[in-house]
């Protein structure tokens, strides 16, 4: 045992796994942002809620920050344990706790994997709505840190929408349970809305109730060509209209490029710069409205090819070219920006966006896409074979600085649903006034007074 302060945990808690390994330690300090060394004391994997009390309680004790971690798919730097910390794994606290018919709620330990949660819904006749690449990998509890989005917040809204409870251990090692599954609840603060996005700074989830709903509709899938960046918000105003969406993606020809070059056929003839995949209700009065919309969009010079899925293996094909995109662009190590705004503010703010990263991005290649509906937009800058990294980074926070400005402007976020982490931590004054952060801080204070969870992350 390397650290002579883990004695004292390991004989405290003779079931807690800890590992110590290099490879451990370098697997589970680090997240998808690949950009930070993990270099963390130990890795903890309680296997019960009393184990996170007293590793927190031990934390306390030993003056050792603490990492929650779940799935590691954030994109953020919020899971990295870059300066000694000790890692609580969440992933042996992985079951499904109960399911509850009236209230329609499932109850899941929080390192259940976003998937396996999802499949359990389905088994009880309902749904989990929220929806996302990662779902395979990343956890409840890591998805309530970030109040994760993805492809149906369109339809259905952000994570925080779904926890309908949650059972938080605080800095101290307390345990709050938060919402208790109440429809309605009149009495104060309501402090599960503050653990949700939170990246983990206040406590760590150990246990959520997700509100179901009922099953999706059946659906169809259509992919539309675009002729240029102008047309999107008026192709997602023509199909909004007429049509219950259920997504409402965009992505570029350079992002179907980096796709295609992992497998996959062409969607059509001709490339074209721009695409939507949407999807939406599917009966036979929408299937008209759809290809109405459709026509519409051609008549107005708005769209310049479409698809429609015929069978489920072509509606998962068609959505492959679009949740394919970021395993695709992964060797390139992205600068990652995560931006949004209203929706109405969304032309304006496109307009500028495009003209600023053109301006200051000449020499890199830029990949957008993103979930247009929600007003959030991905750009993925390409680092260059050969170039260092550091450079990189420097000159792409060079840039981020300037889009945060017009963000500010815009009235927008620098982080729409990846969370601020280290990433975009020097930008969050963007977002959020002086007085806001100066909340936080204080909020923080009152559940982590000693600051050993998560440190630096969010802010400093
Ligand atoms: C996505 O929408 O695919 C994700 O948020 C991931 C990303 O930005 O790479
Ligand atoms: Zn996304």
């Amino acid at each position: 045992m390397p650290d002579p302060r883990l004695h004292g945990l390991a004989r405290d808690l003779p079931q807690l796994r800890l590992k110590t390994d290099l490879a451990d330690l370098e697997h589970y300090g680090r997240d998808w942002t690949r950009r930070w060394t993990p270099a963390p004391l130990a890795i903890a994997l309680p296997g019960t809620v009393a184990e996170v009390q007293a590793i927190v309680r031990w934390a306390n004790a030993n003056s050792v920050a603490i990492v929650p971690s779940g799935g590691r798919t954030g994109l953020s730097g919020g899971a990295v344990a870059a300066h000694g910390e000790l890692v609580v794994s969440l992933e042996r606290m992985n079951r499904v706790l109960g399911f509850d018919a009236v209230d329609r709620t499932l109850t899941v330990e929080a390192g259940i994997p976003l998937q396996l949660a999802q499949e359990a819904a389905r088994g009880h006749g309902l749904q989990y709505p929220v929806d996302f690449a990662a779902r395979g990998s990343a956890s409840i509890g890591g998805s309530i840190a970030t109040n994760a989005g993805g492809i149906r917040v369109v339809r259905y809204g952000n994570t925080r929408e779904w926890i309908a409870g949650l059972k938080l251990v605080t800095g101290t090692g307390e345990l709050l349970d938060l919402g208790r599954a109440l429809v309605k609840d009149s009495s104060g603060y309501d402090l599960r809305h503050l653990a949700i996005a939170a990246e983990g700074t206040l406590g760590i989830v150990v246990e959520a109730t997700l509100r179901l709903t009922d099953p999706p509709p059946p659906t169809n899938v259509m992919l539309l060509a675009l002729p240029s960046f102008e047309a999107l918000m008026r192709v997602f105003e023509a199909f909004r209209a007429r049509l219950q969406l259920q997504a409402f993606e965009f992505f570029t020809d350079v992002a179907l490029k980096h796709v295609l070059a992992h497998g996959g056929q062409a969607p059509f003839a001709e490339t074209h710069p721009y695409y939507v995949v949407t999807e939406f209700a599917s009966d036979e009065a929408s299937e008209v409205e759809a290809l109405a919309a459709f026509e519409q969009c051609m008549g107005e010079g708005l769209a310049s090819d479409g698809v429609i899925s015929a069978s489920d293996a072509q509606a998962q094909q068609l959505w492959r070219l679009r949740e394919g995109i970021t395993e695709s662009v992964a060797r390139y190590v992205p600068y990652k920006n995560d931006v949004s705004v209203r929706i109405a503010a969304m032309p304006a703010f496109l307009a500028e966006a495009q003209a600023l990263l053109a301006r200051e991005y000449p020499q890199f290649e830029v990949v957008w896409f993103g979930h247009i509906g929600d007003g959030n937009l991905h750009i993925n800058i390409l680092k260059p074979d050969g170039m260092a990294q550091a450079d990189f980074v420097a000159d792409c926070e060079r840039v981020t600085k300037v889009l945060a400005g017009a963000l500010q402007r815009h009235g927008g976020s620098i982080s729409a649903e990846h969370g601020i982490g280290l990433v975009k931590k020097p930008y969050l004054g963007c977002t959020r006034s002086d007085a806001e952060i100066a909340a936080m801080r204080a909020i923080k204070a009152v559940f982590d007074p000693a600051g050993v969870m998560n440190p630096g992350k969010l802010f400093d």
